[in-house]
């Protein structure tokens, strides 16, 4: 029986330590820090999940047969080649491969010479401003301005005109914005569209698509307000059908795996393609390096395959094991502290959370908790996601909704839009 190492505090985290939990193979998953919802499944150690070394020596305190790293910034900082330095499993991708995460100049380098559909784009960096206005003068609404570096989800621009790219591109340039990320920025043509994601298991020779899932990422109904790390998602996207994966698998995520490994980069764990479909076919919007957040909370309930199997196999450079899906479907509704994305208040008692979490077909996952004595308290942004599954989406959506609505805090916000349109589109 082994023993699982998941790393992260978030709602993906804690729904990778519950689909590891299932496994008949894991007796025990520890989490690092974890979260008040982690902490019922199993131990949660502390750990500075940004120092990759402590990541691995507390991989060996704890005699982890597999380590799970949830998030990009470790993922970045070479987690997993610090848990290999020390011969432990680890599932995720080394830090040559997580670039493609971490610098957007470098992966528009690859992505382009693998001859992937993506936006026109150019890199700029220290200086570089009259080029950048040059770049953006040839473009039209609207101008997409991002850092190359990790920003947290917060460094793309996505704006209707020329004046507020250009304060975008003094701001990031300037370092006032991003810091050293957005010293050098990558400007790229809009590309309009509904967006999809695409979460692709790979071992580095293999890559295999999971269910495709939307992520809502502004912050209010009909995606208006400012951009979050997303406020719910929902799986499967009928849109998303077997060709298009098809398509995309073909067209983008192997030929990327292939450039890589002309590079000598082997790429391991997932592999999270952004995707916007264009009148002119899906496109790449984005890679990231880790499992989609809140896409993971809709993908990892509808697998009906061990997740724990396939991290292993992933891990080790040998899928065996095959993939398998229920029909349900999922939805998660994302439960937001007031003020954020900008500014969120913590602190606040969440009322509810029980009678929630015994309703048919719901899981509620903590992505910004605190326990306090008997009470729960808000402690992040975002600090729940409510999934549920169903046998069709729109009465996975009925389910969420419903127990959404037995939860509360002072200032809570959520969207009530998180799958609307395809259940409308449902015949
Ligand atoms: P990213 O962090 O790269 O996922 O970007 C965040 C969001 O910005 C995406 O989910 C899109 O909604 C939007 N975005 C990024 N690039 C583009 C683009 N080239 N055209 C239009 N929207 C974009
Ligand atoms: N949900 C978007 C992300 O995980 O980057």
């Amino acid at each position: 029986m082994a023993r699982v190492l998941v790393v992260g505090s978030g709602g993906r985290e804690h729904t990778l330590a519950w689909g590891l939990a299932r496994s008949p193979e894991v007796s025990e998953v520890i989490s690092a820090p974890g979260n008040p919802g982690m902490a019922e499944i199993g131990e949660c150690r502390p750990v500075d999940v940004e120092d990759p070394n402590a990541i691995a020596a507390l991989a060996g305190a704890v005699d982890a047969d597999l380590t799970v790293v949830g998030a990009e910034v470790p993922l970045v900082a070479g987690a997993v080649d610090a848990l290999e330095a020390r011969g432990r499993l680890a599932f995720g991708p080394r830090a040559d491969a997580a670039h493609l995460e971490g610098s957007k100049a470098w992966m528009k380098e690859v992505v382009a010479a693998a001859g992937v559909p993506t936006a026109r784009h150019r890199a700029f960096g220290a200086g570089e401003h009259d080029a950048a206005f040059a770049f953006l003068d040839s473009l039209g609404a609207p101008y997409v301005v991002k850092t190359d570096g990790l920003a947290a989800g917060k460094g793309v621009a996505v704006v209707a005109s020329l004046d507020e790219a250009r304060d975008a591109v003094r701001a990031y340039l300037s370092g006032d914005a991003f810091g050293a990320a957005g010293r050098t920025l990558v400007i790229e043509e809009g590309l309009v569209g509904p967006e999809l994601s695409l979460l692709v298991l790979c071992d580095g020779r293999d890559a295999i698509p999971l269910q495709p899932a939307q992520d809502f990422k502004r912050i209010g109904d009909g995606d208006t307000g400012p951009n979050t790390g997303g406020m719910g998602a929902y799986s499967p996207v009928p849109i998303a059908t077997r060709e298009v994966v098809d398509e995309v698998m073909a067209k983008a995520v192997r030929p990327t795996l292939d450039e890589l490994r002309r590079r000598g980069i082997e790429y391991r764990g997932v592999l999270y393609a952004g995707l916007m479909l264009t009148n002119e076919g899906p496109k790449i919007i984005e890679y990231n390096v880790r499992f989609g957040d809140p896409e993971c909370q809709v993908v990892v309930p509808r697998l009906a395959s061990d997740l724990y199997r396939h991290c292993v196999e992933s891990a080790a450079g040998r899928f065996e094991t095959e993939v398998r899906f229920l029909d349900d479907a999922a939805i998660t509704v994302v439960l937001a502290a007031e003020g954020y994305p900008s500014s969120p208040r913590t602190g606040d008692v969440i009322e509810g959370l029980d009678d929630a979490e015994a309703r048919e077909g719901i899981v509620v996952f903590h992505a910004g908790t605190k326990r306090d004595g008997d009470r729960l308290l808000t402690a992040g942004g975002r600090v729940l996601a409510v999934t549920a599954t169903a046998p069709d989406l729109a009465t996975a959506r009925t389910r969420a909704y419903d127990a959404v609505a037995g939860i509360s805090w002072p200032g809570m916000q959520y969207r009530r839009d998180i799958a609307l349109a395809a259940v409308a589109d449902q015949p």
